[in-house]
């Protein structure tokens, strides 16, 4: 199993797989087509050969501070964003435990270094926190976070970890 680009023809998977892993933060097919039109250096796949797709990783450059409500379109990417924003690395439960999520976060910061973005940002949910804060990722308190018109949800939190060059 292995990271690779994700393609056009992976869209429909991805967001089949998305909402059966988040069941509840659901989001459109559309977004997820949007952020791959928009930013494909910062979309991949987990799969096996030429096998359907068991996981996915998006990011992309944006504003430090201000995360995208999910669900949300984005329209375009910022001229000079500030951070490498992890939009979502989720994986189906088969492929979990094996160092394949923080093989997608080092992808990600290595785009992020590339752009030459000095941090990488996200929101962790559901518990995810642990996870991230294993990665160097650390909490920032975030004003409106948790509003309903965000979507994250009342656990969610604002993390933030330099990229190092
Ligand atoms: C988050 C995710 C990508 C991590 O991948 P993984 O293969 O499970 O990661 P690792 O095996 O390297 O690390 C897992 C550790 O993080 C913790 N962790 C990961 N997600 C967690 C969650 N939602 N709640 C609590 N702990 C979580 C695990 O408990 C585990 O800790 P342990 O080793 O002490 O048991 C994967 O669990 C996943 O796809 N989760 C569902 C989607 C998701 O929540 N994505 C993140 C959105 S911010």
């Amino acid at each position: 199993m292995r990271w690779r680009p994700m393609t056009a023809g992976d869209l429909r998977v991805v967001g089949l797989l998305a909402n059966a892993i988040h069941v509840r933060h659901p989001e459109d097919a559309e977004v997820f087509a949007e952020r791959w039109r928009l930013y494909p250096a910062g979309c991949h796949v987990l799969a096996d050969g030429g096998e359907a797709p068991v996981g996915y990783a998006i990011g992309h450059p944006w504003f430090l501070g201000a995360p995208p409500p999910l669900n949300s379109l984005l329209g375009a990417l910022p001229d000079r964003g500030d951070t490498l924003f992890i939009h979502d690395v989720a994986m189906l439960q088969a492929a979990r435990g094996r160092g394949a999520a923080a093989e997608a976060a080092e992808l990600l910061l290595a785009q992020g270094r590339a752009e030459g973005l000095s941090t990488a940002s996200l929101v962790a949910i559901a518990g995810a926190h642990t996870f991230w804060s294993r990665l160097g990722f650390a909490e920032v308190p975030l004003a409106g976070l948790h509003d309903a018109a965000k979507g994250y949800g009342g656990d969610a939190r604002y993390m933030i970890r330099p990229i190092s060059r």
